[in-house]
């Protein structure tokens, strides 16, 4: 392979055949005196916006495209672009490829290589273009396809719960608030509403979309431009569903990338909640869990630890991906219009945003099909907090009592149970027809895990007919937008 010739060689002032070649030292013959190396290190973002090359060698090949047909530039320049960005795409596949700091971003270290192998087609490329709307339009492409797969990978995550779901409508484990025992729940029913959180992100994921597909490109610098560009004909060869309306926004404008790190947020969120409960969960105080060895890890000093290092890793993770966002509302919030090299900071962020999620989605969907439930160890948790105290004021209530006074009731009953050391079942009938009339030999079904579970049939309820209901609608809605 050719390699592009060195910038170092060329000498400060001497005119360059190829302008590219030698940005360090002059953009132009505007500038007089070379870039320091560390404002040449400080100002670059190639060693990490290489990663956008396909968006952009696509972008540059829809725009000569449409230069070609717009006859701004001639049919052999044209044949000449797609010839040397297809050596290109080669050689950046196979890793030959030059990257060169000194050619600071993307754009550039391509843009050269293109003149550098195919002259003066390559130098005629920029026409009608600016880096501007250059990079807004690579960074919504590449956000596009890395969206695209993060709604797939929500789809396994949803689909690994409801699976575990599916053979535990009827394992009963204490549902809390406060993090104390308050009413039997099915512990499908628990695993549902990590399902109701993930689909929440998967429809904000697929809304950030809509605003991400809008092409920038034809904006130019900032005001548009003075060639007779088809923009329409841009946006539908790279399959984008509009334009961007107003020049100045559409090279400045970030919100794609603001939403878009939103949705990761608050899915984070989500991923970190459920990795906290499997953390406690496989605690020995709760024992309701076991995650598979490949998924924890010993420790140096205490032979008997099995520790939940991923799970906590997820919800560590969430920390930084949070952290990403506050950092772009930050980025965006004090620039002026429009274009600002502030932006250049917005890739970082993003990058690593879309590398957490997806890691986290796709181990996390593995460690849930893996994990064993111990469902006796959950029933005796919820024998123990008195789960079905409410159960036994519905039933008074039913009888003709006020719930208050049932409420009352029902707290001298649990009063009597501690104090015996009994479950609200284990109480003989006399003791409970001694606190209220009401109560007669039928309570004892209703005072059992199951009789509990089963009252609470009302839609969007625990009762395992609704959670089984909830797992068809959930299994028909995953098969119709799977992956
Ligand atoms: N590397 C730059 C970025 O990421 C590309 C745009 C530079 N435009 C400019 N006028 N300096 O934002």
């Amino acid at each position: 392979m050719s390699t592009p010739s060195s910038p170092s060689k060329a000498q400060p002032g001497q005119p360059s055949d190829d302008p590219l070649a030698n940005k360090a030292q002059a953009w132009s013959a505007l500038f007089s005196e070379p870039m320091s190396e560390l404002v040449q290190r400080y100002t670059a973002s190639v060693s990490f916006d290489q990663r956008l090359w396909q968006a952009d060698i696509a972008g540059s090949l829809a725009h000569a495209d449409m230069l070609a047909a717009q006859g701004i530039i001639a049919a052999q320049d044209l044949a000449d672009i797609q010839r040397g960005l297809g050596q290109i795409r080669q050689e950046i596949e196979s890793g030959q490829f030059k990257w060169q700091l000194a050619l600071e971003d993307v754009h550039l270290n391509i843009e050269a290589r293109l003149t550098a192998l195919v002259g003066d087609a390559g130098k005629r490329l920029h026409t009608g273009r600016s880096r501007n709307d250059q990079v807004a339009t690579d960074v919504r492409l590449w956000l596009r396809g890395e969206i695209d797969k993060l709604s797939a990978l929500l789809a396994q995550m949803q689909a690994a719960l409801v699976r575990l779901a599916a053979d535990h409508t009827e394992t009963v484990m204490p549902g809390f608030t406060h993090l104390q025992v308050a009413q039997p729940v099915s512990f499908a029913h628990h695993l549902l509403a990590y399902v109701e959180m993930f689909a929440r992100d998967a429809e904000r994921l697929a809304d950030v979309r809509k605003r991400t597909n809008r092409l920038p490109l034809g904006a130019a610098a900032l005001a548009g431009t003075s060639y007779p560009l088809d923009r329409e004909r841009v946006a539908r060869t790279l399959g984008f569903d509009g334009v961007c309306q107003n020049s100045l926004d559409a090279v400045s404008d970030r919100d794609f990338a603001l939403e878009f790190s939103a949705f990761a947020a608050i899915t984070m969120v989500h991923v970190s909640r459920l990795a906290e409960e499997l953390v406690l969960w496989m605690s020995q105080n709760f024992g309701f869990i076991d995650l598979a060895d490949r998924y924890c890890t010993g420790s140096s000093i205490m032979p008997q630890k099995r520790n939940p290092d991923v799970a906590e890793l997820a919800r560590g993770k969430s920390g930084r991906v949070v952290g990403h966002l506050m950092g772009l509302l930050t980025l965006m919030k004090g620039q002026p219009m429009t274009y600002n090299k502030d932006n250049q900071e917005d890739k970082e962020p993003l990058f690593d945003t879309v590398d957490t999620v997806a890691d986290t989605l796709r181990i996390m969907a593995e460690m849930v099909g893996g994990i064993k439930v111990k469902a006796e160890a959950m029933e005796a948790a919820a024998l123990k907090g008195y789960a079905t105290a409410t159960d036994l004021a519905d039933y008074m209530t039913k009888k003709g009592l006020p719930f208050r006074d049932a409420h009352e009731t029902v707290a001298h009953a649990v009063k009597l149970a501690i104090g015996q050391g009994l479950d609200l079942s284990q109480l003989p009938l006399e003791t409970l027809q001694g606190l209220h009339p009401s109560i007669t030999a039928d309570v004892t079904q209703v005072l059992t895990l199951r009789g509990s579970l089963n009252a609470r049939n009302v839609l969007g309820g625990t009762a395992p007919e609704q959670v089984r209901a909830q797992i068809k609608r959930h299994q028909a809605r995953l098969a119709s937008t799977g992956p």
